[in-house]
């Protein structure tokens, strides 16, 4: 069996086209939807991920302010920039690309941004929105994902899903995103015993661990839907995923390559949640 790709370039292509027709008509009214950004210390993949978010700012009408500051930023000057871009009428989003330098306790930054600002996602008044069925903003990966789903027809209800990895800004809401649409849901993480049995009778992986090849075509089940969360280098520094895409591929029915798969529906739903932010805010 040879895989269908699951093309989120050109499925981002689609939902950007209406980001655009919305950052116009808010921009229209005088209320143009504003992002900011906020990178602290040199991570150079943090570098580029924040990059590409401010560009697709840019491409889409979107205002965008880009704060970048060295590692050394105290937690107390930060809190202060974020208290000033809550404020701030031109700004609708707030996103802090993490992970933060060891100094800086992540929790207290997330926590002050205001949740209606908090377009990652990641406040507690918005976990707990998501966990109980009413959220404000879903968590840009996750969210991306889910739109995949939707768009090749992933039937959900009902299916076994597994969800390899549980950190707070995928594994976990994706979880919960899966629950809502009637999957039955395993995590799965490095502390799990038998992860191949578990990926093995799923209908639906999503791998999210941040290790090379950790899923292999001997632990698909044919024709399941694979999601490539993983963002990895390769020896020769080539961008590549958690999945052997080579193997899993003759095996699974969809697919999401990397690069080309879940990277941009990430930064197309965060283009999504800002715009949500400035309608709400606007009207
Ligand atoms: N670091 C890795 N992914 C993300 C994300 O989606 N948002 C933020 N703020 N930081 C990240």
């Amino acid at each position: 069996m040879t895989a269908k790709l699951i093309d989120g370039l050109a499925l981002s292509k689609t939902l950007r086209a209406d980001v655009a027709a919305r950052a116009a008509a808010l921009t229209a009214r005088g209320h143009q939807p504003g992002l900011a950004v906020v990178l602290v210390g040199d991570n150079p993949a943090s570098e580029v991920y924040v990059r590409n978010k401010v560009k697709a700012c840019e491409d889409n009408g979107l205002y965008s302010s880009y704060d970048r500051y060295p590692a050394t930023l105290s937690e107390a000057d930060l809190l202060a920039r974020i208290d000033a871009l809550n404020r701030d009428s031109r700004i609708h989003g707030i996103l802090v690309q993490l992970p933060l330098p060891a100094h800086i306790d992540s929790h207290k930054v997330i926590e002050a941004i205001a949740p209606e600002k908090d377009v990652d996602g990641f406040h507690v008044a918005n976990a707990g929105a998501l966990m109980t069925g009413k959220p404000l903003f879903r968590p840009c990966t996750p969210y991306g994902v889910m739109k995949m789903f939707e768009a090749y027809g992933i039937e959900l209800q009902g299916a076994n899903a597994v969800v390899i990895g549980r950190s707070n800004i995928v594994g976990k809401p994706m979880a919960m995103m899966l629950i809502d649409a009637g999957a039955t849901v395993t995590v799965c993480h490095s502390k799990t015993r038998d992860l191949a049995a578990h990926a093995r009778a799923a209908d639906i992986v999503v791998a999210a661990t941040g290790r090379r090849n950790l899923l292999t075509a001997d632990m698909v089940k044919p024709g399941a839907t694979v999601i490539d969360v993983g963002m990895n280098r390769d020896e020769a520094g080539k961008l590549c995923g958690d999945v052997d895409f080579a193997g899993v591929s003759t095996v699974a029915g969809h697919i999401t390559p990397v690069p080309g798969g879940v990277g941009p529906m990430t930064i197309t739903m965060l283009l999504v949640n800002t715009i949500e932010a400035a309608e709400r805010a606007a009207n």
